[in-house]
Protein backbone atom coordinates (compact mmCIF):
# COMPACT_ATOMS: atom_id res chain seq x y z
CA UNK A 1 0.00 0.00 0.00
CA UNK A 2 0.83 3.67 -0.51
CA UNK A 3 1.68 4.36 3.22
CA UNK A 4 4.87 2.06 2.89
CA UNK A 5 7.09 3.34 -0.02
CA UNK A 6 8.06 6.32 -0.85
CA UNK A 7 6.59 7.16 -4.42
CA UNK A 8 7.75 9.70 -7.09
CA UNK A 9 5.45 12.03 -9.25
CA UNK A 10 7.54 12.94 -12.34
CA UNK A 11 6.36 16.90 -13.26
CA UNK A 12 6.77 17.63 -16.18
CA UNK A 13 6.76 21.73 -16.26
CA UNK A 14 6.40 23.39 -19.82
CA UNK A 15 7.68 26.80 -18.46
CA UNK A 16 7.73 27.97 -15.09
CA UNK A 17 9.68 31.74 -15.54
CA UNK A 18 5.91 33.54 -14.92
CA UNK A 19 3.79 33.69 -11.60
CA UNK A 20 1.19 31.81 -12.92
CA UNK A 21 3.22 28.54 -13.08
CA UNK A 22 4.94 29.64 -9.49
CA UNK A 23 1.68 29.69 -7.87
CA UNK A 24 0.94 26.46 -9.20
CA UNK A 25 3.81 24.79 -8.15
CA UNK A 26 3.49 26.17 -4.51
CA UNK A 27 -0.30 25.01 -4.53
CA UNK A 28 1.45 21.33 -5.05
CA UNK A 29 3.80 21.72 -2.52
CA UNK A 30 1.10 22.44 0.06
CA UNK A 31 -0.82 20.00 -0.96
CA UNK A 32 1.96 17.27 -1.06
CA UNK A 33 2.20 18.12 3.09
CA UNK A 34 -0.77 16.28 3.36
CA UNK A 35 0.63 13.27 1.85
CA UNK A 36 4.22 12.36 3.36
CA UNK A 37 5.46 9.52 0.99
CA UNK A 38 4.60 11.32 -2.12
CA UNK A 39 7.73 12.90 -3.55
CA UNK A 40 7.72 15.37 -6.46
CA UNK A 41 10.28 16.45 -9.37
CA UNK A 42 9.94 19.66 -11.58
CA UNK A 43 11.61 19.34 -14.56
CA UNK A 44 10.91 22.88 -16.38
CA UNK A 45 11.48 22.64 -20.40
CA UNK A 46 11.49 26.38 -20.82
CA UNK A 47 9.32 26.85 -23.70
CA UNK A 48 10.68 24.07 -25.44
CA UNK A 49 8.59 21.26 -26.71
CA UNK A 50 11.68 19.37 -27.64
CA UNK A 51 13.30 19.87 -23.99
CA UNK A 52 10.18 19.01 -22.72
CA UNK A 53 9.74 15.21 -24.87
CA UNK A 54 13.74 14.71 -23.76
CA UNK A 55 12.12 15.78 -20.20
CA UNK A 56 9.18 13.28 -20.00
CA UNK A 57 11.97 10.33 -21.42
CA UNK A 58 14.37 11.42 -18.51
CA UNK A 59 11.42 10.64 -15.75
CA UNK A 60 10.59 7.22 -17.57
CA UNK A 61 14.09 6.12 -17.52
CA UNK A 62 13.71 7.21 -13.33
CA UNK A 63 11.11 4.96 -13.54
CA UNK A 64 8.49 7.93 -12.05
CA UNK A 65 5.26 5.99 -10.51
CA UNK A 66 3.25 8.79 -11.89
CA UNK A 67 3.85 11.72 -14.48
CA UNK A 68 2.19 14.98 -14.24
CA UNK A 69 2.85 17.13 -17.77
CA UNK A 70 1.86 20.46 -18.38
CA UNK A 71 1.83 20.43 -22.18
CA UNK A 72 4.19 23.01 -23.78
CA UNK A 73 2.19 22.50 -27.30
CA UNK A 74 -0.09 20.27 -27.68
CA UNK A 75 0.85 18.16 -31.09
CA UNK A 76 4.39 17.32 -30.74
CA UNK A 77 3.95 16.40 -26.80
CA UNK A 78 1.11 13.95 -27.61
CA UNK A 79 3.31 10.95 -28.82
CA UNK A 80 5.46 10.83 -26.20
CA UNK A 81 2.93 11.01 -23.74
CA UNK A 82 0.90 8.31 -24.98
CA UNK A 83 4.47 6.04 -25.19
CA UNK A 84 4.24 6.70 -21.01
CA UNK A 85 0.45 5.97 -20.56
CA UNK A 86 0.56 3.00 -22.70
CA UNK A 87 3.28 1.50 -20.76
CA UNK A 88 1.29 1.85 -17.77
CA UNK A 89 2.61 4.38 -16.08
CA UNK A 90 -0.49 6.72 -14.91
CA UNK A 91 -0.48 9.92 -16.65
CA UNK A 92 -2.21 13.56 -15.36
CA UNK A 93 -2.22 16.37 -18.03
CA UNK A 94 -2.82 19.48 -16.53
CA UNK A 95 -3.68 22.92 -17.59
CA UNK A 96 -2.59 22.67 -21.58
CA UNK A 97 -4.14 20.10 -23.66
CA UNK A 98 -2.24 16.88 -25.86
CA UNK A 99 -4.31 16.26 -28.82
CA UNK A 100 -5.33 12.61 -27.63
CA UNK A 101 -7.53 10.87 -24.67
CA UNK A 102 -4.60 8.34 -23.63
CA UNK A 103 -4.01 9.78 -20.30
CA UNK A 104 -5.68 9.14 -16.63
CA UNK A 105 -6.78 12.50 -15.65
CA UNK A 106 -6.84 15.85 -17.36
CA UNK A 107 -6.89 19.20 -14.83
CA UNK A 108 -7.86 22.43 -16.02
CA UNK A 109 -9.61 25.05 -16.77
CA UNK A 110 -12.65 24.90 -19.30
CA UNK A 111 -10.84 27.42 -22.15
CA UNK A 112 -13.20 27.30 -24.83
CA UNK A 113 -15.87 27.98 -21.93
CA UNK A 114 -13.62 31.14 -20.98
CA UNK A 115 -12.97 32.54 -24.38
CA UNK A 116 -16.99 32.21 -24.49
CA UNK A 117 -17.56 33.82 -21.22
CA UNK A 118 -15.24 36.51 -22.39
CA UNK A 119 -17.33 37.00 -25.22
CA UNK A 120 -20.82 37.14 -23.31
CA UNK A 121 -19.03 40.04 -21.02
CA UNK A 122 -17.94 41.93 -24.04
CA UNK A 123 -21.47 41.42 -25.34
CA UNK A 124 -23.00 42.85 -22.79
CA UNK A 125 -20.55 45.42 -20.94
CA UNK A 126 -19.87 47.49 -24.42
CA UNK A 127 -21.67 48.56 -27.57
CA UNK A 128 -21.51 46.53 -31.01
CA UNK A 129 -19.50 47.32 -33.85
CA UNK A 130 -16.56 47.31 -31.39
CA UNK A 131 -13.32 46.59 -33.30
CA UNK A 132 -11.11 43.94 -31.39
CA UNK A 133 -7.28 43.72 -31.57
CA UNK A 134 -6.34 40.10 -30.10
CA UNK A 135 -2.98 38.92 -28.44
CA UNK A 136 -2.44 35.38 -28.95
CA UNK A 137 -0.91 33.00 -26.58
CA UNK A 138 1.09 30.20 -28.29
CA UNK A 139 -0.37 28.80 -31.19
CA UNK A 140 0.34 25.30 -31.13
CA UNK A 141 -0.87 25.39 -27.07
CA UNK A 142 -4.50 24.76 -26.62
CA UNK A 143 -5.97 27.13 -24.34
CA UNK A 144 -4.37 29.97 -27.19
CA UNK A 145 -6.62 28.00 -29.44
CA UNK A 146 -9.57 27.14 -27.34
CA UNK A 147 -9.68 30.68 -25.91
CA UNK A 148 -9.54 32.18 -29.51
CA UNK A 149 -12.42 29.53 -30.23
CA UNK A 150 -14.82 30.18 -27.21
CA UNK A 151 -14.47 34.10 -28.04
CA UNK A 152 -15.15 33.28 -31.80
CA UNK A 153 -18.27 31.08 -31.12
CA UNK A 154 -19.84 34.03 -28.88
CA UNK A 155 -19.48 36.93 -30.86
CA UNK A 156 -20.57 34.87 -34.06
CA UNK A 157 -23.57 36.81 -35.41
CA UNK A 158 -22.67 40.01 -33.92
CA UNK A 159 -20.99 42.88 -35.40
CA UNK A 160 -17.94 42.52 -33.04
CA UNK A 161 -14.94 41.94 -35.09
CA UNK A 162 -11.86 40.21 -34.22
CA UNK A 163 -9.53 42.92 -36.92
CA UNK A 164 -6.11 42.15 -35.76
CA UNK A 165 -4.09 39.29 -34.45
CA UNK A 166 -0.96 39.56 -32.80
CA UNK A 167 1.29 36.77 -31.79
CA UNK A 168 2.17 37.35 -27.93
CA UNK A 169 3.35 33.57 -27.24
CA UNK A 170 1.79 34.24 -23.69
CA UNK A 171 5.01 36.41 -22.98
CA UNK A 172 5.17 39.79 -21.55
CA UNK A 173 8.21 40.64 -24.01
CA UNK A 174 7.35 39.32 -26.89
CA UNK A 175 3.58 40.29 -26.74
CA UNK A 176 5.49 44.01 -25.61
CA UNK A 177 7.50 43.83 -28.74
CA UNK A 178 5.01 42.59 -31.48
CA UNK A 179 2.45 44.62 -30.01
CA UNK A 180 5.21 47.66 -30.53
CA UNK A 181 6.23 46.78 -33.77
CA UNK A 182 2.51 46.58 -35.04
CA UNK A 183 2.01 50.11 -33.71
CA UNK A 184 5.03 51.71 -35.21
CA UNK A 185 4.74 49.78 -38.91
CA UNK A 186 0.39 50.82 -38.41
CA UNK A 187 -0.05 54.51 -36.50
CA UNK A 188 -3.07 54.58 -38.45
CA UNK A 189 -5.22 50.79 -36.42
CA UNK A 190 -8.00 51.49 -34.98
CA UNK A 191 -9.21 49.38 -32.64
CA UNK A 192 -11.25 49.56 -29.28
CA UNK A 193 -10.28 46.86 -27.31
CA UNK A 194 -7.40 44.57 -27.01
CA UNK A 195 -8.13 40.57 -25.42
CA UNK A 196 -5.22 39.20 -24.90
CA UNK A 197 -4.72 34.97 -24.04
CA UNK A 198 -3.37 36.37 -20.31
CA UNK A 199 -2.65 38.93 -17.65
CA UNK A 200 0.99 39.53 -18.44
CA UNK A 201 0.27 39.96 -22.26
CA UNK A 202 -2.70 42.25 -21.06
CA UNK A 203 -0.61 44.30 -18.86
CA UNK A 204 2.50 45.00 -21.21
CA UNK A 205 -0.03 46.10 -24.14
CA UNK A 206 -1.13 48.35 -21.20
CA UNK A 207 2.29 49.81 -21.35
CA UNK A 208 2.98 49.66 -24.92
CA UNK A 209 -0.85 51.61 -25.09
CA UNK A 210 0.71 54.26 -23.14
CA UNK A 211 3.94 54.47 -25.07
CA UNK A 212 2.25 55.40 -28.24
CA UNK A 213 0.01 57.60 -25.84
CA UNK A 214 -3.38 55.46 -26.65
CA UNK A 215 -5.62 56.31 -23.70
CA UNK A 216 -8.91 55.13 -25.43
CA UNK A 217 -8.61 51.21 -25.47
CA UNK A 218 -10.52 48.43 -23.36
CA UNK A 219 -7.92 45.73 -22.20
CA UNK A 220 -9.03 42.45 -21.47
CA UNK A 221 -6.68 39.78 -20.07
CA UNK A 222 -7.28 36.14 -18.41
CA UNK A 223 -5.59 34.48 -15.32
CA UNK A 224 -6.69 36.73 -12.63
CA UNK A 225 -3.69 36.13 -10.22
CA UNK A 226 -3.25 37.57 -7.23
CA UNK A 227 -0.21 39.42 -5.89
CA UNK A 228 1.71 42.46 -7.01
CA UNK A 229 1.64 43.66 -11.01
CA UNK A 230 -0.55 40.48 -10.87
CA UNK A 231 -4.30 40.44 -12.86
CA UNK A 232 -6.01 41.37 -9.67
CA UNK A 233 -4.26 44.50 -8.75
CA UNK A 234 -3.75 45.49 -12.89
CA UNK A 235 -7.79 45.75 -12.62
CA UNK A 236 -7.69 47.20 -9.63
CA UNK A 237 -5.67 49.96 -10.97
CA UNK A 238 -7.36 50.34 -13.63
CA UNK A 239 -4.65 49.36 -16.12
CA UNK A 240 -6.89 46.19 -17.18
CA UNK A 241 -10.36 46.06 -18.14
CA UNK A 242 -11.57 42.89 -16.81
CA UNK A 243 -9.83 39.82 -16.36
CA UNK A 244 -10.86 35.99 -16.12
CA UNK A 245 -10.05 33.76 -13.37
CA UNK A 246 -7.83 31.01 -14.88
CA UNK A 247 -7.22 28.59 -11.64
CA UNK A 248 -3.57 26.53 -11.84
CA UNK A 249 -5.02 23.24 -10.32
CA UNK A 250 -2.07 22.72 -8.86
CA UNK A 251 -3.54 21.19 -5.49
CA UNK A 252 -6.04 19.01 -7.63
CA UNK A 253 -3.45 17.39 -9.70
CA UNK A 254 -1.38 16.12 -6.41
CA UNK A 255 -4.92 15.42 -5.45
CA UNK A 256 -6.01 13.11 -8.10
CA UNK A 257 -2.23 11.48 -8.42
CA UNK A 258 -2.75 10.73 -5.03
CA UNK A 259 -6.11 8.73 -5.64
CA UNK A 260 -4.61 6.86 -8.45
CA UNK A 261 -1.62 5.57 -6.77
CA UNK A 262 -3.75 4.28 -3.87
CA UNK A 263 -6.42 2.82 -6.19
CA UNK A 264 -9.03 5.18 -5.23
CA UNK A 265 -11.75 6.31 -7.60
CA UNK A 266 -11.37 9.34 -9.37
CA UNK A 267 -12.37 11.40 -12.64
CA UNK A 268 -10.61 11.62 -16.19
CA UNK A 269 -11.93 14.98 -16.42
CA UNK A 270 -11.63 17.69 -13.93
CA UNK A 271 -12.86 21.16 -15.09
CA UNK A 272 -12.18 24.22 -13.24
CA UNK A 273 -14.47 27.43 -12.95
CA UNK A 274 -13.72 30.59 -13.84
CA UNK A 275 -15.71 34.32 -13.37
CA UNK A 276 -14.94 38.12 -14.56
CA UNK A 277 -13.38 40.32 -12.86
CA UNK A 278 -13.67 43.77 -13.35
CA UNK A 279 -14.45 46.93 -11.16
CA UNK A 280 -17.56 46.10 -10.04
CA UNK A 281 -16.30 43.05 -7.95
CA UNK A 282 -12.16 43.42 -7.59
CA UNK A 283 -12.14 44.93 -4.27
CA UNK A 284 -14.11 41.82 -2.69
CA UNK A 285 -12.22 39.69 -4.85
CA UNK A 286 -8.65 40.96 -3.90
CA UNK A 287 -9.80 40.56 -0.08
CA UNK A 288 -10.95 37.05 -0.48
CA UNK A 289 -7.81 36.44 -1.97
CA UNK A 290 -5.70 37.96 0.20
CA UNK A 291 -7.48 36.09 2.98
CA UNK A 292 -6.55 32.48 1.31
CA UNK A 293 -2.82 33.77 0.63
CA UNK A 294 -2.78 34.60 4.83
CA UNK A 295 -3.90 31.25 5.74
CA UNK A 296 -2.13 29.35 3.52
CA UNK A 297 1.22 31.52 4.44
CA UNK A 298 0.13 29.80 8.39
CA UNK A 299 -0.64 26.84 6.87
CA UNK A 300 3.24 26.39 5.58
CA UNK A 301 4.06 27.68 8.80
CA UNK A 302 2.33 25.09 10.70
CA UNK A 303 3.89 22.28 8.46
CA UNK A 304 7.82 23.66 9.15
CA UNK A 305 7.55 23.69 12.36
CA UNK A 306 6.05 20.41 12.65
CA UNK A 307 8.10 19.29 10.52
CA UNK A 308 10.81 21.03 13.21
CA UNK A 309 9.20 19.06 15.87
CA UNK A 310 9.12 15.61 14.67
CA UNK A 311 13.08 15.87 14.07
CA UNK A 312 13.78 16.74 17.60
CA UNK A 313 11.22 13.90 18.82
CA UNK A 314 13.00 11.85 16.43
CA UNK A 315 16.85 12.84 17.63
CA UNK A 316 15.47 12.06 21.39
CA UNK A 317 13.92 9.08 20.37
CA UNK A 318 17.49 8.14 18.92
CA UNK A 319 19.26 8.99 22.08
CA UNK A 320 16.82 7.49 24.32
CA UNK A 321 17.30 3.89 22.76
CA UNK A 322 20.60 4.33 22.75
CA UNK A 323 20.92 5.40 26.55
CA UNK A 324 18.23 1.97 27.13
CA UNK A 325 21.24 -0.07 25.31
CA UNK A 326 23.84 1.14 27.41
CA UNK A 327 22.18 1.04 30.60
CA UNK A 328 20.70 -3.17 29.19
CA UNK A 329 24.29 -3.42 28.84
CA UNK A 330 25.97 -1.82 32.12
C1 LIG B 1 1.47 30.72 -17.72
C2 LIG B 1 0.41 30.85 -18.78
C3 LIG B 1 -0.81 31.52 -18.21
C4 LIG B 1 -1.86 31.03 -19.11
C5 LIG B 1 -1.44 29.59 -19.23
C6 LIG B 1 -1.93 28.89 -20.44
O1 LIG B 1 2.62 30.10 -18.20
O2 LIG B 1 0.91 31.54 -19.87
O3 LIG B 1 -0.69 32.91 -18.17
O4 LIG B 1 -3.13 31.21 -18.63
O5 LIG B 1 -0.04 29.60 -19.22
O6 LIG B 1 -1.39 27.63 -20.56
Amino acid sequence: PVEEKKLIIGFSQCVSNDAWRQAMHEEMYRELSFYPNLELVIKDAKGESETQIEDIRDFQKMGVDLLIVSPNESEPITGIVEEVFRSGTPVIVIDRKIVSSQYSAYIGGDNYEIGQTVGQYIKTTYPEHIDILEIWGLRGSSPAIDRHQGLKRALEGTSFAFKYQLEGEWERDVAKQKFREFLSVNPDASFDLIFCHNDVMAISAGEVCQEFGIEHAIIIGIDALPGPRAGLQAVNDGILDATFFYPTGGDKAIEIAWRILSNESFDKENLLQTAAVDVSNVRIMKQQTDRIINQQANISRQNEMIASQIKVYQSQRGLLIVFGITLCIA
